[in-house]
C-alpha cells in the first residue's frame, strides 16, 4: 500500500467537525478563560472584546488556512509544509513551522496535563466522599493544599498523561474520533445544564456586566497581547493539531463552511461557560481574581450550597475533564504522527514514547508550584513561563507566518483549489488573511512592547 492511501481520514464530515471543536473547546474555555478575565479585573471587557475580534478577524482566516495546508500536504504538520512547499516552489525551510508547532503542542501538552490533573483530583474526591466547605477561606486552604503536595499533583497529572496516550495509540478514527463522538455530546449536555443552574442559582447580570464592561482608561498592560493570545489558545492554533486534524480531512469536505461551524460554536461555549462560572462566583459573593485557581476556589461553595450540589460538582468535574481530554489528545497527536510517518514506528510505541518526555516536564511543573517555586524567570515559575510563551509568543507569531505562507508564498491555484467557496467570500477571506491578519498580529506586539511595560 502506499503511504498516501494508507493514511486514515475521518468517517464524515461531522465527525471532522466534533474532534476539531473537541480540540479547540477545553481547559482553554473553562480555566483559562475565567482565570485571565478574572485577572484582567477592570478591563475584562477589553480583554473580551479583543478575543471575540481575533477570534472572528485572525482565528476563523488562520483555522482554515491551517486545515488548507494539513489537507493538501496530506501529512503530519512538518511534512505538510514540506510537501505544499515542494509544490508551490517555495522554500524547505518553511518547514520549521511545522516544527514549531509540533513541538510548542507538546510544551503546551506538559501543563496543560498538569492542570487538567487538578481537575481529575477534585472530580475524584467528589465521587469518592463529598467536598464541604463553608466559607471561601476552607475553599482556597483546600486548594493550596493540593497545590503544595507535588505528589499528589504528579500523581494525577500522570492519569491524565496516561488517559492521552492511550487514545491517541488507539488511532485516529478508532481512537481520536471514537472518543470524541462518545464525550461530546456528554459535554454539550453537562454545558447546559450547568449555564442553566448560573442562571438560576448565580447571578447572570451581574456575570454579563462584569464580562461586557468596557472601560478603556482601565487597560493593563498584556491585556490587548492576551486577548489575542487566547482567542489562539481556545481555537488551537497555530500548534500543529488542527494542521494535523486537517491532514485526515476528505478532499469533499468545505473548509469554508466547516470552519464558521467550528469557531462559532467554539467561541459560543467559551462565552457560555464564561458566563456559567463568573455567574456562580458573583451569586456566591466571591471575588474573580484568585488566578489559576479561579474555577477551584470559587465553584466548590457554590456546590457546597446547591441541592444535590455533589452530583452536580461531579458532573462538573466530568464535563471538564472531556474537555481537556479531547483536546490534549489533538496536542499529542501532531508529534505522534510525524514520528509514526518519518520513521515508520507503530502508534502505540510512538504515542507513549512521546507521552514520557513531556509527562517528565510536566512533572517539573507540578514541583515549580511547591518546591522549586523560588526558581523564577522573569518573575516566573516554570508553570506560567511555558503558558505564557506558547500562548502570548509562539502561538500567534506562528499564526503570522502561516497567514503569509498561505496568503503570499502558496500560489492562488492551491488556495482556490483547497477552499471551495463561492468567488466573493473567497475573495472576502483571502484578503483577510493577506493583510488583517498580519497587520492585526503585528499591532498587537507592537502595542504591547512598545506602548506598554509588558514585562514589567
Ligand atoms: N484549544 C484548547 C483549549 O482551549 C487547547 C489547545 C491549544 C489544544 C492548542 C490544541 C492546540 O483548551
Amino acid at each position: 500500500m502506499s503511504k498516501a492511501s494508507s493514511r486514515s481520514t475521518w468517517s464524515n464530515r461531522w465527525a471532522f467537525i466534533l474532534v476539531t471543536i473537541g480540540s479547540a473547546v477545553g481547559l482553554g474555555n473553562i480555566w483559562k478563560f475565567s482565570y485571565i478575565a478574572g485577572a484582567s479585573e477592570g478591563s475584562v471587557g477589553v480583554f473580551i472584546v479583543v478575543y471575540m475580534a481575533c477570534v472572528a478577524l485572525i482565528g476563523l482566516p488562520l483555522l482554515m488556512a491551517e486545515i488548507l495546508i494539513g489537507r493538501r500536504g496530506r501529512g503530519n504538520p512538518v511534512a505538510a509544509m514540506l510537501n505544499t512547499a515542494k509544490e508551490s516552489n517555495n522554500s524547505s525551510w518553511w518547514a520549521l513551522l511545522g516544527w514549531v508547532g509540533i513541538f510548542g503542542a507538546l510544551m503546551i501538552l506538559s501543563f496543560y496535563s498538569v492542570v487538567s490533573g487538578w481537575m481529575v483530583d477534585y472530580f475524584w474526591q467528589y465521587l469518592v466522599k463529598g467536598v464541604q466547605v463553608n466559607t471561601p477561606e476552607e475553599t482556597r486552604v483546600a486548594y493550596e493544599a493540593m497545590m503544595a503536595d507535588p505528589r499528589r499533583l504528579v500523581f494525577w497529572h500522570t492519569v491524565f498523561m496516561v488517559l492521552t496516550a492511550g487514545v491517541v495509540a488507539r488511532g485516529v478514527v478508532s481512537g481520536i474520533e471514537i472518543a470524541n463522538k462518545i464525550m461530546m455530546p456528554l459535554l454539550f449536555l453537562i454545558l447546559i445544564l450547568l449555564t442553566l443552574w448560573g442562571a438560576v442559582a448565580g447571578d447572570m447580570p451581574a456575570a454579563l456586566r462584569f464580562m461586557f464592561n468596557l472601560k478603556i482608561e482601565a487597560v493593563k498592560p498584556g491585556v490587548v497581547i492576551d486577548g489575542m493570545g487566547h482567542a489562539f489558545f481556545s481555537l488551537s492554533l497555530g500548534m500543529g493539531a488542527i494542521m494535523a486534524y486537517g491532514s485526515y480531512v476528505d478532499k469533499q469536505t468545505n473548509i469554508g463552511h466547516t470552519c464558521l461551524w467550528i469557531a462559532v460554536v467554539g467561541a459560543l461555549i467559551g462565552l457560555l461557560c464564561g458566563a456559567a462560572i463568573f455567574s456562580l462566583t458573583f451569586g456566591y459573593g466571591l471575588t474573580p481574581s484568585t488566578g489559576p485557581g479561579l474555577i477551584l476556589q470559587t465553584l466548590p461553595l457554590a456546590f457546597s450550597d446547591m441541592p444535590g450540589g455533589r452530583v452536580f460538582a461531579i458532573f462538573f468535574f466530568l464535563l471538564v475533564i472531556f474537555a481537556a481530554w479531547t483536546s490534549s489528545i489533538s496536542l499529542l497527536e501532531p508529534f505522534v504522527s510525524w514520528l509514526t510517518e518519518r520513521f515508520g514506528i507503530r502508534r502505540a510505541f510512538a504515542a507513549w514514547g512521546t507521552a514520557l518526555p513531556v509527562w517528565l516536564l510536566g512533572v517539573a511543573v507540578c514541583l515549580s508550584f511547591n518546591e522549586w517555586a523560588e526558581f523564577k524567570v522573569l518573575g516566573r515559575i516554570l508553570f506560567e513561563v511555558l503558558d505564557q510563551l506558547a500562548t502570548r509568543f509562539m502561538m500567534p507569531l506562528s499564526g503570522l507566518a502561516i497567514a503569509i505562507y498561505v496568503g503570499w508564498r502558496l500560489g492562488k491555484v492551491i488556495v482556490v483549489d483547497e477552499i471551495q467557496l463561492k468567488q466573493r467570500t473567497f475573495t472576502l477571506w483571502f484578503n483577510v488573511l493577506r493583510f488583517v491578519v498580519p497587520v492585526g498580529i503585528t499591532l498587537v506586539f507592537l502595542y504591547e512592547l512598545v506602548l506598554r511595560d509588558w514585562f514589567g
